[in-house]
């Protein structure tokens, strides 16, 4: 049968793992002490989704920061043998109703323009484009800012 996976906090043992992962899915994966410095932050939730038997293996992972009235989804991905199976919208999910229960407001993030598999899972679950920067990452690529609103009657959360 195949393995289950579920959420928790990452703890430093997990990060070898994660940058596994970092470095074969992103164009600029941040580094080890980029994750060891989101650990030690009060306002940052790493977190990592690993297989229920033996908790070992690391299939995705999140990070995000609740500051007020904001959440910042800052880095989300899922290792390629682990993808299409539901897992990046369940840890979006968990960032966005940890975010509600800590009264925040809005749920923001930036993806790049190009990136069709994220801006996807993002509209899928109501985030929606409110803001371009040009030229925002260091290839020249824009930038889409996206929100969701919290408060918003008109934008229901919906996985
Ligand atoms: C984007 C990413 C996190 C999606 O992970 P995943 O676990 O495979 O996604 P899910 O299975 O939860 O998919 C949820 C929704 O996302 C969208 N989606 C996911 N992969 C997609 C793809 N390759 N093409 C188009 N839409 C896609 C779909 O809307 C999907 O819903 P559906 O299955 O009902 O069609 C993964 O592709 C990844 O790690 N990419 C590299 C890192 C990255 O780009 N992170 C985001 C940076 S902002």
């Amino acid at each position: 049968m195949e393995s289950t996976f579920s959420l928790r906090p990452a703890v430093e043992d997990d990060l070898s793992k994660v940058i596994e992962i970092e470095n074969q899915v992103h164009v600029a994966p941040w580094t080890l002490d980029h994750f060891k410095s989101e650990l030690e932050k009060p306002y940052s939730q790493v977190l990592v989704m690993t297989d229920d038997d033996t908790d070992s293996i690391v299939a995705g992972y999140i990070v995000f920061w609740v500051m007020g009235e904001e959440a910042h989804i800052l880095n989300v991905a899922v290792g390629l043998p682990h993808r299409s199976k539901g897992m990046a919208r369940q840890m979006i999910q968990r960032a966005v109703s940890t975010a509600l229960g800590k009264g925040c407001k809005k749920v923001i993030l930036e993806v790049r323009k190009s990136n069709m598999a994220a801006i996807q899972l993002y509209q899928s679950a109501n985030f929606t484009i409110v803001h371009v920067r040009k030229g925002a990452y260091s290839n020249g690529e824009d930038a889409y800012e996206m929100a969701l609103f919290l408060d918003d009657e008109q934008a229901p959360v919906r996985f």
